[in-house]
C-alpha cells in the first residue's frame, strides 16, 4: 500500500536543493535480494469467492460507495484470485528474487476466528506458494496489509485489546500451514495508515474519528499484536522452520526547512521518533520514545484528562514486545519540510495536533502525475541512516518504494525513479554502513489503492480493469536489467561495494 503523505498545512514558502543526484554507478552484493510488492485487497478480488469473509474495507465502500473515484471497488481488483499463474509469469519477467505479498485474513478464517478455517482459501495460498517456490521467488509473506475481519471490526478492531490474542490465533495458523513454505513473514504492514487512518481521522476502513485516544490504543494493541506473533513463531516454529519475523512501518523523512535552527531540527527528531519510532522504538527497546511519552502526557493533563491519551505498557508488556524482530521493514515514498508550530492548537488530540510541527513540500521537488508526494531521493538515505543511528542499525528490508505515474507504458519517469531511489539506498550501504538487505518496489502492477481506487497507477504493468489486460510498462525492463545485472547505470565500476566477495 501507498504510505500516504499528508502535508500538515501545504504552503512551500522555503525552497532548498535536492541533492544526491548523482547516481551510484557500484553494483550491489550478490546476496541483495530486489523484489515487488502487493497486497491482498487490492490485487485479489474475489471478494466473497469460495467462503472468504467479509472485511472492514468492503463494509465501509458499500455503506459509502462515492468516498472511492469513479464509485470503484476492489470486489475485482486484479483478479488475482483467478489469475495468480499470470502474477508469478509477470514476476519471472520482472526478474523479482522475492514477492511481497499479503494473506487475506478473513480468505482463511472467513470471521476472523481458528473455529472455522476456510480449505479453499488455503488451498489458494497453497497453490500459489508453490508456484512461486516451483520459480525460485522467495515468499515474502505480510499476515495483516488492512484487511480486517468484519466480525472483528465490529467488536472494536485495532481498538479492542482481545485482537491481540485472535490476532495471535491466526498468525501461529499461518506458521503451523504456510511455514514449510514461507520463511519471511511481515506481521503487519503500516500501522500508523491503519491507526491513524482508521480509527484516527476515520480516511480509512473502519471510518471511525477518535483522534489521539481510538488512533493511540490501536497503536500500542497493534505493536502487541506484533509482538506476540514473533514470540509465537520464535518459541513454537523458529527452530523447525527457521525463518524471520519481521514489521513493516512507513515514514516520510522530516527535513529541517533551516538545519541551524535548533527548533527546526527537533521537530525534525521529534516526528521520526512519533512517526517510524511510534512503533519501531516498542518493538526495539521495549517502549514508545521517550519524547513521544513526556509530549503526550503533557498535553492530555493541559486538555483535562486524568492521564496521558497514550497507553502505557507495563514492565511485563515491555519485556513481551521488547527485541521482537528479526529485521525492519521501511516503507518509503516521500519527503517532508519541517518546522516548530509556534501557533500549534493547544486543543487538537491526535497525531496531526499532538505533534506541533508544521511541514509541507518544497517547490523544486519534482511532482508526479498523483500530486500528494513528491520525488525526493535523498530522503531514503536519510531514514536509513536515522534508523541505523537510533536502532543500532538492525538489517533493514525497503519493503515498500514506488511512484505513481500517469497511466503511460513509456514510464521513464518511473524509471527515474527507480533508478535515484536505489542510488540513494545504495549510497546509505557504501557511505553509512546501513545493514540494507533488499528492496521491493511497488507495485508489480496497478491495483485498487484504496481511497483513491484505481486513479493512481504504480505498477511496473499496466491494467486495463475493463479486460483485465496487463502489458509490461518501459520501466519493467529497467528494473530486470538492475536485478541481473546488480548494476544501475549502463556499466558498473568492476566490483567496489561488492561486499559479498
Ligand atoms: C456513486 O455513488 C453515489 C452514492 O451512492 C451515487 O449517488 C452516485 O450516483 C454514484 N456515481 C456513479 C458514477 O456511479
Ligand atoms: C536559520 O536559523 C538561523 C538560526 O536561528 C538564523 O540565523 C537564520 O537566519 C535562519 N535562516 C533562514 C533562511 O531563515
Ligand atoms: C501526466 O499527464 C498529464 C495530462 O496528460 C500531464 O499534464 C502531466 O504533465 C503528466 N505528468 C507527468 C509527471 O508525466
Ligand atoms: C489484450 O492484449 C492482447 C495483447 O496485448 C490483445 O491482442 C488483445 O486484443 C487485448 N484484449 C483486449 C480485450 O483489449
Amino acid at each position: 500500500m501507498f504510505a500516504w503523505v499528508v502535508p500538515l498545512i501545504a504552503t512551500g514558502l522555503l525552497t532548498t536543493t535536492a541533492t544526491g543526484d548523482k547516481i551510484n554507478n557500484t553494483p550491489f552484493p550478490k546476496d541483495f535480494l530486489f523484489g515487488t510488492s502487493t497486497a491482498a485487497y487490492q490485487i485479489e478480488g474475489a471478494w466473497n469467492t469460495h467462503g472468504k469473509g467479509e472485511i472492514n474495507w468492503d463494509r465501509f465502500i458499500s455503506a459509502n460507495p462515492a468516498l472511492i473515484p469513479d464509485n470503484a471497488t476492489a470486489k475485482v481488483a486484479c483478479d488475482s484470485y483467478h489469475r495468480y499463474l499470470e502474477d508469478v509469469e509477470q514476476l519471472k519477467q520482472s526478474g523479482s528474487q522475492f514477492y511481497r505479498m499479503s494473506i487475506a485474513w478473513s480468505r482463511i478464517l472467513p470471521h476472523g476466528f481458528t473455529n472455522k478455517i476456510n480449505e479453499e482459501g488455503v488451498q489458494y495460498y497453497k497453490r500459489l506458494f508453490a508456484e512461486l517456490n516451483r520459480n525460485n521467488i522467495v515468499p515474502f509473506v505480510t499476515i495483516y496489509h488492512f484487511d480486517t475481519p468484519q466480525a472483528i471490526e465490529d467488536l472494536g478492531g485495532w481498538t479492542n485489546s482481545d485482537i491481540v490474542t485472535w490476532y495471535g490465533d491466526y498468525a501461529r495458523l499461518l506458521f503451523r500451514l504456510f511455514g514449510d513454505d514461507v520463511k519471511y513473514w511481515m506481521t503487519v504492514n503500516e500501522p500508523k495508515q491503519s491507526c491513524h487512518f482508521g480509527y484516527g481521522t476515520g480516511f480509512f476502513a473502519p471510518g471511525t474519528k477518535s483522534p489521539g485516544v481510538g488512533e493511540y490504543e490501536c497503536v500500542k494493541n497493534i505493536i502487541m499484536a506484533h509482538a506476540t506473533a514473533w514470540r509465537i513463531y520464535d518459541e513454537e516454529f523458529r527452530s523447525t522452520q527457521n525463518g524471520q519475523v519481521g514489521v513493516v512501518i512507513d515514514t516520510v523523512w522530516y527535513e529541517p526547512d533551516n538545519v541551524t535552527e535548533v527548533s527546526s531540527v527537533l521537530a525534525s527528531e521529534f516526528m521520526m521518533h512519533f512517526t517510524y519510532g511510534l512503533y519501531a522504538n516498542p518493538i526495539v527497546f521495549g517502549d514508545f520514545p521517550d519524547v513521544v511519552k513526556e509530549r503526550v502526557a503533557r498535553r492530555s493533563a493541559a486538555q483535562g484528562f486524568p492521564r496521558s491519551r497514550l497507553p502505557v505498557f507495563t514492565e511485563e508488556e515491555q519485556r513481551l514486545v521488547k527485541g521482537t524482530f528479526d529485521f525492519l521493514g521501511l516503507n518509503y515514498y516521500s519527503t517532508l519540510m519541517i518546522r516548530r508550530d509556534p501557533n500549534a492548537d493547544p486543543h487538537g488530540k491526535g497525531y496531526d495536533g499532538d505533534n506541533e510541527v508544521f511541514t509541507y513540500f518544497d517547490d523544486s521537488w519534482p511532482m508526479p502525475a498523483k500530486k500528494n508526494m513528491r520525488v525526493v531521493p535523498w530522503g531514503m538515505r536519510k531514514c536509513l541512516k536515522w534508523i541505523q543511528r537510533v536502532y543500532g542499525n538492525p538489517p533493514v528490508y525497503i519493503t515498500e518504494n514506488g511512484y505513481p505515474g500517469n497511466r503511460t507504458l513509456d514510464d521513464v519517469e518511473r524509471i527515474d525513479f527507480i533508478q535515484s531511489h536505489l542510488s540513494s539506498v545504495k549510497d546509505a550501504m557504501d557511505i553509512d554502513g546501513a545493514n540494507v538487505k533488499g528492496y521491493s518496489y511497488w507495485s508489480i502492477m496497478d491495483n485498487f489503492e484504496w481511497r483513491f481506487g484505481y486513479s493512481v497507477t504504480f505498477g511496473l504493468f499496466d491494467v486495463d480493469f475493463e479486460t483485465q489486460n496487463r502489458t509490461a510498462r518501459k520501466s519493467l525492463e529497467y528494473y530486470r536489467k538492475v536485478i541481473s545485472t546488480r548494476c544501475l547505470v549502463e556499466k558498473c565500476q568492476d566490483s567496489v561495494g561488492d561486499n559479498s566477495l
